[in-house]
């Protein structure tokens, strides 16, 4: 008989049988459980962040932050009842046998005394070219259930969830209410004080969680004190149908919102059941564009009259919903492994809920837009050097995306909302406000940014053919790019998107950057008829990029190599910014550039990759590396995965520990990933 036993050693589970488990493609450092918005975003972590390896049955989930998240599972095979997921007191753990995720899923196998499988399916449904599915914050559990011993068992379901779904501070008080609705029974939880646009933790202050299900025959529901619902279910296998009336804070005697289904007899044939968890907010963002500081709404509000209708169409969606993601994850998996192998599909797979988790669709049918979450760095919102990362993921699925994180900012500085006559660096310091910089004391990346917007304009516009939108912006567009024609051939002392390293004058790779910038809004300006411009804008460009070439570059070393800033023959870095010239087909920079750097790459790798920068050896960045590998030659590009791949699977490493300096939580730059198929 396979066990998990659990015990703590210095604050860590550790699982002390060897691993029984099979992870599939790999075992991440977190596996997504809820993931579809910065407010529902539950995960289950495996790796050194305090994750027990990746066993569901056995330990809390957490929201991205790390804080626990009550979401239990037990089943009850001939009267003895078993954990499935979450770490209830007193309820023995069932073993799980295996793991797998696609694009969309998280799939756990777990067997409970020999005689039943529980096979549960996570599915954060990702629809990037239906907004009106894609706008619902909700996501499915299924649960299958079957025999696997050759006998039938009598068998009972049960999953709750607490009340820390609904606020980042534990000592709030929760309200709570039952209701059901076209054979669908859903446990509703807020936080009693609504603090619209709050948050605590980076929880959501405001709105409304929903847990649901069909209001099938064998269904009992109850909400109360975690032990007491969970222990009345492991003794008699059902529910009292009870509401407790005592409103009160989250962390006093934990009430839980539960669900029992009898399955009765079960054989081999499987049975199924049906769960949904979504987050309902009225209001979303507040934005600062156009028409001055408003309240932006969700988005799925244009398609549904409440909350209640909102659930109900998403419960009962599941096929189609189901049907959609399943063609993503085909799709991206065929295509990934075909550009570059087996690894290359682990990261994209692995990234597509992530980068899509930290986005939301607000706004009206009319005017939409995506907000974005500078998610395990500063929450600030909308940050265009995460967007930017993030964008090869929205190319690829719906490059419409890339205009609605664009637009924002469009309206904002467009609107005289910002006074600096470089790009803006985020709309706001903290999601949900994107009340703007009116004093225009972002952080500055002035190269960094203008650069990213006429990348990411230009990029748009060739996929999508909507020139319009170069010719609705111009000026402003005219306006960044002035700024890199003074400021690009020398960068003065700035920051680049990579802040933590620090400031440094003459950066090579932001002076690229500027330069492909530049060469860009001489594509934009053909593109809108601005003949003049196109020609001076390119002819700057070339003259940047021929006296770059002697700046940046030490032509002396053996193997040559762009340096980390101009003239200083002791650096280097991942050119990481080169990937522009080949995402918008600029062919700005001669092919010798991409050759010499394939060559020096490999004389700097490190056990889990290419260093950032000099400045420090430890360090380096997934999405960066990816970016530098989309561009490289093959052998060079395939070194470049395997050691991300590597990695992500971090029991496939030394300790398992994450190299010093890099977190993987939740970044939506992982849509970088997706950057060799864009190009
Ligand atoms: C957003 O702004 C409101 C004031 O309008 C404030 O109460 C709230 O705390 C802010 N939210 C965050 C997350 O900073
Ligand atoms: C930047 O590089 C140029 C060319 O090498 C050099 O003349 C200039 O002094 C550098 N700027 C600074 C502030 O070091
Ligand atoms: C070309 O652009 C530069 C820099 O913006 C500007 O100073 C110059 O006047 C432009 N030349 C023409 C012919 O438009
Ligand atoms: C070259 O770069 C290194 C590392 O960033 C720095 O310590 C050094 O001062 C730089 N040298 C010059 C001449 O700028």
């Amino acid at each position: 008989m396979r066990s998990v036993h659990l015990v703590t050693l210095g604050g860590l589970l550790v699982s002390l049988t060897s691993a029984q488990s099979t992870f599939t493609p790999t075992r991440p450092p977190s596996l997504p459980l809820a993931v579809k918005s910065p407010y529902l975003s539950t995960w289950f972590r495996a790796g050194s962040n305090g994750g027990n390896g990746g066993y569901l049955p056995g330990e809390w989930p957490t929201f991205w932050t790390g804080q626990y998240i009550g979401w239990a599972g037990l089943i009850r095979v001939d009267g003895k009842a078993f954990t499935w997921m979450g770490a209830p007191r007193d309820v023995e753990a069932a073993s799980q046998v295996a793991y797998e995720y696609t694009s969309t899923k998280s799939i756990f196998t777990i067997e409970a005394d020999g005689k039943v499988s529980v096979k549960v399916t996570f599915l954060s449904p990702l629809t990037p070219n239906d907004f009106k599915r894609q706008s619902l914050i909700f996501s499915y559990m299924s649960v299958e259930v079957s025999s696997i011993d050759g006998s039938e068992h009598e068998v009972q379901l049960y999953t709750d969830i607490s009340a820390e779904w609904a606020s980042g501070d534990l000592s709030a008080v929760a309200q709570w209410d039952f209701g059901t609705t076209d054979d669908i029974n859903y446990h509703k939880v807020w936080k009693q004080n609504q603090q619209h646009f709050s948050e605590v933790n980076d929880h959501a202050e405001w709105g409304s969680i929903y847990y649901s299900t069909d209001a099938d025959d064998g269904l009992t529901y109850q909400s109360g004190a975690d032990t007491d619902i969970r222990g009345a279910f492991a003794a008699n296998g059902k529910l009292a149908n009870s509401k407790d009336g005592n409103f009160r804070a989250i962390n006093s005697n934990w009430p839980v919102f539960a669900y029992a289904v009898d399955l009765g007899s079960v054989g081999s044939a499987a049975t199924w059941n049906l769960f949904s968890i979504g987050l309902c907010q009225d209001d979303a963002i507040q934005f600062l564009g156009a028409d001055g500081l408003r309240n932006v709404p969700s988005l799925w509000k244009s398609y549904f009259s409440d909350d209640v209708a909102a659930l109900t169409f998403f419960h009962k969606d599941f096929d189609e919903s189901n049907k959609l993601s399943s063609e993503l994850d085909s799709k991206i998996d065929s295509d990934s492994k075909a550009a570059a192998g087996d690894n290359y599909a682990i990261l994209t797979t692995l990234a597509a809920r992530q980068a899509f988790g930290a986005t939301q669709l607000v706004g009206t049918e009319e005017k939409h837009y995506l907000f974005l979450k500078e998610i395990s760095s500063n929450g600030n919102t909308q940050t265009v050097d995460v967007i930017y990362p993030a964008s090869p993921i929205f190319y690829y699925t719906n490059p419409e995306l890339v205009k609605l994180l664009l637009d924002p900012h469009f309206e904002n500085q467009e609107s005289g909302h910002y006074p600096n006559k470089y790009a803006i660096h985020d709309l706001g310091s903290h999601y949900p406000n994107a009340t703007g910089h009116a004093d225009g004391n972002d952080e500055p990346m002035p190269i960094e940014e203008c650069g990213n917007n006429l990348i990411m304009v230009l990029a748009y516009a060739q996929r999508s053919g909507n020139n319009d939108y170069l010719k609705q912006h111009y000026p402003i567009l005219k306006q960044w790019a002035e700024y890199l024609v003074e400021d690009s051939l020398y960068p003065a002392e700035q920051l680049s998107t990579d802040d933590f390293a620090g400031h440094l004058i003459n950066q090579t790779n932001l002076a690229l950057k500027g330069m492909i910038g530049i060469e860009a809004m001489s594509q934009i300006s053909m593109l809108v008829g601005e003949d003049a411009d196109a020609e001076n804008y390119t002819s700057i460009a070339h003259d940047y990029i021929e006296k770059w070439q002697t700046l940046g570059i030490n032509h002396d070393a053996s193997p040559p190599h762009a340096n980390l800033a101009y003239g200083n023959a002791s650096t280097h870095g991942l050119l990481y910014n080169l990937y522009n010239d080949r995402l918008l087909n600029t062919n700005l920079v001669p092919q010798s550039v991409y050759d010499m750097q394939s060559a020096f790459y490999p004389t700097v790798r490190d056990t889990y990759g290419v260093p950032l920068d000099t400045r420090n050896r430890y360090w380096t960045k997934s999405d960066w590396q990816i970016f530098c590998a989309a561009i490289a030659g093959e052998e060079v590009r395939d070194a470049f995965i395997a050691d991300v791949a590597k990695w992500v699977d971090l029991y496939n490493t030394n300790d398992g520990t994450y190299p010093p300096g890099i977190e993987f939580r939740a970044r939506p730059v992982m849509g970088g990933m997706f950057a060799l198929l864009v190009v």
